[in-house]
């Protein structure tokens, strides 16, 4: 079965009414059919249908064994790394969304569990960046802000080959672009709040597991610590896997058209997208993304911070938020707003420069976003 049929159908069978759209399931408890006998479903922490029909369809679609669908991104992740213990290691890209990067260095640190930073788009770097306790390795591709390729299939040995799980952040490239557990990956990780709501109106992460032994120890953390995804956002987020292919295409469409006006413009020092032929990662894309390189394009201006503050408080189509990957553009400043949780030395030497600015390219008309781009820059 395509993608497509597969993101409206799987998980999505009529019940016993007929209704073409499954009901939302509210309930918090369920009845049991006897005192020593459990139900499919027996307590919404433990499992909702709602929650199970949109995890249904997404490990469908990612080629996993099972999905577990959460509260945030940051529960999805914070769940991954409770697999670890204290004295394990974490190796994770360099180019880290920076709720990730406060998480690994502010919060699972306080557990005994250690983190180091790698160009993970060097597999050099990353194969001599393992240690004897190097439990999980951590990759985005495309990264976050500088949209860096990571080879998965690449980690994935690698990270076997040390005994160590490799979990990708798919929320970038999302599973109509790139399936991690395809390529090897054990854990696909995604912000559902991103591409896969695609609306700006859910806040839900999701975890897909490789297979059924892994999908039951982080259930088993999951139901332990309780960050589940409530019935509503459960399908808005299954809505939202329906059309995930269709926006995700034509989004990247303007990505690219973005990319290239950009690249022509005096003020623009710098273009980072997977797209470009002269991305240092643009033949590991074409390999392992499919449809698109992704709809974030990041810009460095030749003008610095009060430049590029001046540009992202000018456009009047791309709103200034953070997040990423709904239908209405973004336009943000990392060095203040996204990645603003670094320390700023620690930062600009993860190359994140204070006239970087990251887009986040929705489905507006291609020409009146660069059109906006165009007046904005104006006062660079
Ligand atoms: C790549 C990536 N991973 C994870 C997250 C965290 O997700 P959430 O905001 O849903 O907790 C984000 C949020 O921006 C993100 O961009």
């Amino acid at each position: 079965m395509h993608f497509r049929t597969k993101a409206i159908h799987i998980g999505n069978e009529p019940d016993g009414t007929g209704a073409v759209v499954p009901p939302i399931y509210l309930a918090a408890t369920y009845v049991q059919p006897g005192a020593d006998e459990w139900g499919t479903f027996d307590y919404s922490r433990s499992g909702n249908p709602t929650r199970k029909a949109f995890e249904t369809t997404l490990a469908s679609l990612e080629s996993g064994y099972g999905t577990l669908a959460f509260s945030s991104g940051m529960a999805a992740i914070h769940c991954v790394t409770m697999l670890l213990k204290s004295g394990d290691h974490i190796l994770a890209g360099r180019d880290l969304y920076g709720g990730s990067f406060r998480l690994f260095h502010k919060i699972i640190d306080r557990a005994g569990i250690s983190v180091t930073l790698v160009p993970t788009e060097d597999l050099a770097a990353v194969r001599a960046a393992f240690r004897a306790n190097t439990r999980l390795l951590w990759i985005e591709s495309p990264g976050n802000p500088l949209l860096t390729i990571t080879d998965i299939a690449a980690c994935a040995a690698i990270a076997h080959q040390h005994g160590s799980l490799l979990a990708v952040d798919n929320t970038f490239a999302t599973p109509a672009l790139t399936r991690p557990l395809e390529l090897g990956a054990d854990i696909s990780v995604h912000s559902v709040t991103k591409y896969i709501g695609g609306h700006s109106d859910v806040l839900g992460g999701a975890l897909v597991a490789r297979d059924e032994e892994l999908y039951r120890r982080l259930y088993f953390i999951q139901n332990a610590t309780g960050a589940v995804m409530a019935p509503l956002e459960s399908y808005l987020s299954g809505r939202g896997l329906k059309t995930l292919e269709l926006r995700v295409r034509a989004q990247c469409q303007n990505a690219e058209a973005i990319a290239a006006f950009l690249t022509t413009h005096p003020k623009v020092q710098s273009v980072f997208y997977p797209g470009l032929p002269t991305h240092p990662g643009h033949e590991i894309a074409k390999r392992q993304m499919s449809g698109g390189f992704g709809a974030i394009v990041s810009f460095e201006l030749i003008a610095g911070f009060n430049a590029a503050k001046r540009v992202v408080e000018s456009t009047r189509i791309f709103r200034l938020a953070v997040s990423l990957g709904a239908v209405e553009s973004l336009i943000e400043q990392p060095a203040s707003m996204s990645h603003a949780s670094y320390d700023p030395e620690v930062r600009r030497a993860n190359g994140i420069s204070d006239g970087l600015i990251r887009l986040s390219v929705g489905l507006e008309h291609p020409d009146d976003l660069i059109e906006d781009l165009d007046r904005a820059l104006a006062t660079a």
